[in-house]
């Protein structure tokens, strides 16, 4: 039962092995559950089925190039519009040129040029499957969160019996759904992140700052805004980001705090990966500070602690979710920050290891609830990390359900 398919935007991408006729299959498998499907074959597909009979069951006509289109750039509509892809069937080479980023044809380049979901579903011979090369692109793209329909094994061309034959219809279908259901589950919700490091002046040209890339915060904001969440983004780093987004560009702890809480009444969900400076100094000299004048003192004082403000003054099912970012004894501290300022979720890094937190484009964490630990992820991509994040969210969310 395809529950989540009706009135989402599918690209259906077909390119040239045997298998490429169960696309035909799938097709109207989709659109009699409602789907707007836009096929697109690569050029080796027409070898085993014709444009025709995709553009007859799909609901526009197939396309098969970057340069015969209606469109003058026919990949960025796609890419842009879609809800989902799905690759079936995914030939090694396409599932290479996707790994390495060539986007020498539509398909690959519409992959290229989308931020939604993509299914790819390979099909090819065992030895070709087994190989380390498909094996290792498999990998890189699984890792960047694409989502592999692994073949099955059974009979292949020219008779041969092994691993390599594309998944089943429903399997296919049911993987889909699944992607589409996962990408839509903050519809309807308001979340505001906040994002980067905060910068205290001292002086006209100096400051206290720290090493937050704002990585992390974006790459969450784009997860939320990815399923269908209102998103309101707060940060000290400008960097490009979906139009969809409201950015807010702050600096200061001040600054920071004035626009969390504008928006903070009106979000469901609050996500404060900002690395918000503990100290400032107390004067700031509105020139520059002349280094003839000798080392100067600076005197320090607190910040506002914002996330404990928001935690003060939580609403009914709003849910806070903080940051800890610790050099030792990382669950202790993420534990206290969790009950003093009246989180739900605590994300704790242990900023000292490898890899993980500030500037990284990778992270890892142990995220925690009023219950202990409820999910640890190794190191990953901070999209991955945004995915997890936001998973726990939903989870907790449902728990709370008045319908649970
Ligand atoms: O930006 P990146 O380079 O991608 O790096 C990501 C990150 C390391 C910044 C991120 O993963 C992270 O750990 N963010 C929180 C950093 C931090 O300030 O941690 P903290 O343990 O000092 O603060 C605890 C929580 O209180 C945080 O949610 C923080 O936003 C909040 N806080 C802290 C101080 C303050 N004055 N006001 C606050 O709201």
């Amino acid at each position: 039962m395809l529950e989540n398919v009706q009135g989402r935007n599918i690209v259906l991408g077909v390119s040239g092995g045997i298998a490429a006729y169960k696309s035909v299959e799938l097709c109207r498998r989709l659109v009699d559950a409602g789907a707007y499907v836009a096929p697109i074959m690569t050029e080796d597909a027409h070898r085993f089925i014709g444009p025709v009979t995709l553009s007859a069951l799909a609901s526009e006509p197939v396309h098969t190039s970057l340069w015969d289109d209606a469109s003058p750039i026919p990949h960025t509509r796609l890419g842009q519009n879609a809800d989902v892809i799905v690759v079936a069937p995914a030939t090694a080479r396409v599932i290479a040129a996707y790994a390495m980023g060539l986007s020498h044809d539509v398909l690959v380049a519409t992959l290229i040029a989308t931020r939604a979901p993509v299914v790819l579903c390979p099909a090819m011979h065992t030895e070709m499957w087994e190989h380390p090369s498909v094996q290792h692109n498999i990998e890189i793209l699984r890792s960047r969160g694409v989502i592999i329909v692994e073949p099955q094994s059974g009979r292949l061309a020219g008779g041969d019996i092994g691993t390599g034959r594309l998944a089943d219809t429903d399997s296919i279908a049911s993987a889909i759904d699944s992607a589409l259901a996962a990408s839509h589950d903050l519809a309807g919700l308001s979340v505001l992140v906040t994002a980067g490091g905060t910068r205290e002046p001292i002086d006209a040209v100096r400051v206290i700052a720290n090493r937050s890339s704002g990585k992390q915060g974006y790459a969450i904001a784009e997860n939320a805004a990815r399923r269908g969440a209102t998103v309101t983004l707060v940060t000290t780093i400008d960097r490009p980001t979906f139009a969809s987004i409201t950015v807010i560009p702050v600096e200061t702890a001040d600054d920071m705090l004035h626009a969390v809480t504008c928006h903070s009444d009106s979000s469901d969900v609050i996500v404060m990966s900002a690395a918000v400076a503990d100290f400032r100094p107390v004067l700031r000299s509105a020139g520059k500070i002349k280094k003839a004048d000798g080392v100067p003192e600076i005197v320090l004082e607190k910040t506002p602690d914002i996330l404990a403000g928001l935690g003060a003054r939580k609403r009914e099912g709003q849910i806070l979710v903080g940051f800890a970012a610790e050099t030792d004894d990382l669950l202790v501290h993420a534990q206290d920050k969790l009950v003093r300022k009246n989180l739900d979720l605590i994300v704790a890094n242990d900023v000292s290891a490898e890899g993980v937190g500030f500037s990284h484009d990778t992270n890892a964490v142990t995220i925690l609830g009023a219950s202990g630990v409820l999910q640890t992820v190794a190191l990953t991509d901070k999209h991955h990390i945004a995915a997890a994040v936001l998973d726990s969210v939903v989870e907790l969310r449902s728990n709370h359900s008045p319908h649970k």
